[in-house]
């Protein structure tokens, strides 16, 4: 028996780092997985149906169920074939985990239209694409009496939240604009059956071995019978327990990092200064500074 038994899960980008470890535990526990991958390079150049076929392969022969998909989530058309698929191979989709990802870094001042673009376009919109059609299916499902118990797990990023990176103008957008969108989602969603939560991992992987800074950090060789805090693998336990039937949890997005899970605060009202009528440009200069 596993804790996913029965249900049908959409893992975007799941030929590689990341979300090929959550494909392989979400089929592990016993879920029929939609392995979705357009196989491009880091910055989503080119395309490549090998590295879906792959962990459908290796998902098979470990005795599970899987399917490959190599749309670009990042086309509307892509992501309705998607979620289409998902209902026509496997009778239904219990579970999207919203993966995909590309990066083109660049500062501010010489970021180029196609670097903007590419980025909020697989992320921020790929994130959209699929989920909005995974939940008109569950709409339809719902409102025709069907009992729907489904989860959407998204990826956010700590550039975006926690951490800001210079250099990721386009990508800590993005990651910000789907930890808000996971809650708008959350409370929509709810009336349907669905819950919505995100993550913000971190681990090695293509994109961040390739990350300037960064990369080093991940590359450390770990000692034989060491715990390897930077394994994809890591991450995703918590997606595997939030795509669970019987998971109560909607609306959070979680830091994932080795063995810490650390629950994220968004935007807050921190301290307040406010006048009886309108605020003087030369009050604000002498009261703003009581806001920290
Ligand atoms: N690795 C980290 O530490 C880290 C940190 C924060 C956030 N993330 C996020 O985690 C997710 C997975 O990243 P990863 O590090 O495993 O990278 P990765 O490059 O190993 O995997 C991403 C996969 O997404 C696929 N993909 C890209 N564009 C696509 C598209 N338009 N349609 C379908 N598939 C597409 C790629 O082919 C690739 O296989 C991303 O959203 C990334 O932003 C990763």
């Amino acid at each position: 028996m596993g804790s996913l038994d029965g249900r049908v899960a959409i893992i975007t980008g799941a030929g590689r780092g990341i979300g090929r470890a959550h494909a392989l535990l979400l089929a592990a526990e016993g879920a029929a997985v939609v392995v979705n991958d357009l196989g491009g390079d880091n910055e989503g150049s080119g395309a490549d149906a090998g590295p879906a076929q792959q962990v459908v392969e290796e998902i098979i022969a470990a005795g599970g169920r899987a399917v490959a998909d190599t749309a670009n989530i990042a086309e509307w058309a892509g992501a309705q074939g998607l979620v289409e698929r998902a209902i026509s191979t496997f009778g239904g989709l219990d579970v999207l985990v919203n993966n995909a990802g590309i990066l083109r870094d660049a500062f501010i001042a010489t970021m180029d239209e196609a670097q903007w673009d590419s980025v909020i376009a697989v992320h921020l919109k790929g994130h959209f694409a699929v989920l909005h059609h995974a939940a008109a299916y569950w709409k339809d499902q719902s409102k025709a009496g069907k009992q729907v118990a489904a989860s959407v797990i998204n990826t956010a990023s700590a550039s975006g939240t926690f951490m800001p990176n210079p250099g990721q103008a386009n990508y800590g957008a993005a990651k910000a604009g789907i930890a808000a969108m996971t809650q708008v989602a959350a409370l929509e969603l709810e009336r349907y059956g669905v819950r919505a939560n995100a993550i913000a991992p971190v681990a090695r992987t293509r994109l961040t071995l390739a990350t300037p800074g960064m990369g080093a950090m991940f590359a450390e060789e770990v000692p034989d019978g060491e715990f390897d805090a930077f394994a994809p693998e890591n991450i995703s336990p918590i997606v595997g327990y939030l795509a669970q039937e019987k998971c109560p949890i909607t609306g959070k997005v979680f830091a994932v990092q080795g063995g810490a899970i650390s629950v994220l605060n968004g935007w807050t009202a921190a301290q307040t200064i406010e006048t009886a009528g309108p605020w003087e440009l030369a009050d604000l200069a002498d009261r703003l500074p009581e806001l920290g």
